[in-house]
């Protein structure tokens, strides 16, 4: 039978002129894969959530760029970028919080810049080449964050996670799950708790689905009951993702990572952040810089309820990320190896790095 992770989050459908992605707000109950062709139905997708998670969103506006790029129906080059900036910034105000979006959609626009002097026509072939390669980049990226995670645990462990940086969130192997991944390629058999991570519940209806569709020996929990794991010593590391990690390390993710880093340091337990230098803003001072997405209030009231679960018309509050301080976490697990305090000069080596290649 066919897995979720045969499934690709998202893909370019260049023919029909969509990009195809799992609505990921039917799962886990119904694998349906949609086409969207239009600026409107690709700001709504990843507002709406239907593609999340920070990699998926960067790979979804690049290939959306490129199409909506391809459609503008002119040979000046100023003409076509004038469209370009104004779709560029449409996509990019779908969501704030994770860099990815805006990092994705600013290489695509310095494809066009770089190439001002050739023909639009051209201009369009290497925007679907970069986007392609966005894409290619994130797989290759986020099995180096595995190969780097794995180095961290042994076979055994328990890993908990919080909201979902797995494949639904990226395009192979996701960013925290994929040490998961290649450890269970490996016989590494871990023990791993999802968060259900409310109000949304990516880590019930993504993480939760996507391990055990894969054979890993997943337990879901509450948000309410990582201290109760951590506390009956169940849990040896923590693997969670990020939207946005400041220069100083501070780290935006699903709100709640903050809660669990918390908890995980009372009982000693390391917490890494698996992040793809996509998603490091090193122009970012710190994470009271992070801007933090705020939602509205049914998503908490009534969503994913056949009741509304609260009074109608109470306050309320519903941010959908949180800032993990520097000094939570114990490692920042990226694609060219482990960054430790000092965030601010450990992540700029992590850059240097990038740029020998
Ligand atoms: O609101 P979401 O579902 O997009 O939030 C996703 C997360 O917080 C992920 O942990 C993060 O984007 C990293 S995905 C590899």
């Amino acid at each position: 039978m066919k897995s979720i992770r045969d499934y690709e989050t998202v893909a370019l459908d260049d023919e029909n002129d969509a990009v195809v992605i799992i609505d990921q707000t039917l799962l886990p109950g119904k694998t349906e894969l949609i086409s969207l062709k239009t600026g409107e139905e690709i700001w709504n997708a990843i507002y709406l959530l239907k593609v999340r998670g920070a990699p998926a969103i960067g790979v979804t506006a690049a290939f959306g760029i490129y199409l909506l790029a391809k459609r503008i129906d002119t040979e000046s080059f100023d003409v076509f970028y004038q469209e370009f900036r104004k779709q560029k910034e449409y996509l990019d105000s779908s969501r704030p919080t994770a860099v990815n979006l805006s990092w994705a959609l600013r290489r695509m626009e310095q494809v066009c810049l770089a190439n001002r002097e050739k023909p639009v026509a051209e201009i369009k072939m290497l925007l679907k080449k970069e986007a392609v390669e966005i894409k290619e980049e994130d797989i290759r990226v986020c099995k180096a964050i595995g190969e780097h995670g794995l180095s961290l645990v042994k076979p055994g462990d328990g890993i908990l996670t919080h909201c979902n940086a797995g494949q639904l969130a990226a395009c192979k192997y996701g960013t925290a799950t994929a040490p998961i991944y290649l450890g269970e390629e490996r016989g590494y058999h871990f023990r791993v708790f999802a968060d259900e991570t409310r109000p949304l519940l990516q880590g019930a209806r993504l993480t939760a689905y996507e391990l055990y569709s894969s054979g890993v020996d997943v337990t879901l929990i509450c948000d309410n009951m990582s201290g109760t794991v951590m506390q009956n010593g169940w849990v040896n590391a923590v693997f969670v993702g990020c939207d946005r990690v400041a220069a100083n390390g501070d780290t935006a993710n699903k709100i709640g990572t903050s809660v669990v880093a918390a908890v995980a340091k009372r009982y000693n337990i390391p917490v890494y952040i698996c992040a793809p230098t996509a998603t490091i803003d090193l122009s970012t001072p710190t994470g009271a810089d992070i801007t933090i997405e705020q939602r509205p209030a049914h998503e908490v009231t009534q969503m994913w309820y056949r009741e509304p679960m609260a009074p109608e018309g109470v306050k309320v509050f519903n941010p959908a990320f949180d800032v993990t301080d520097h000094d939570l976490i114990a490692g920042i697990v990226t694609e060219y190896g482990v960054a430790r305090e000092p965030y601010t000069e450990s992540l700029r080596e992590i850059f240097r790095r990038k740029e020998q290649g």
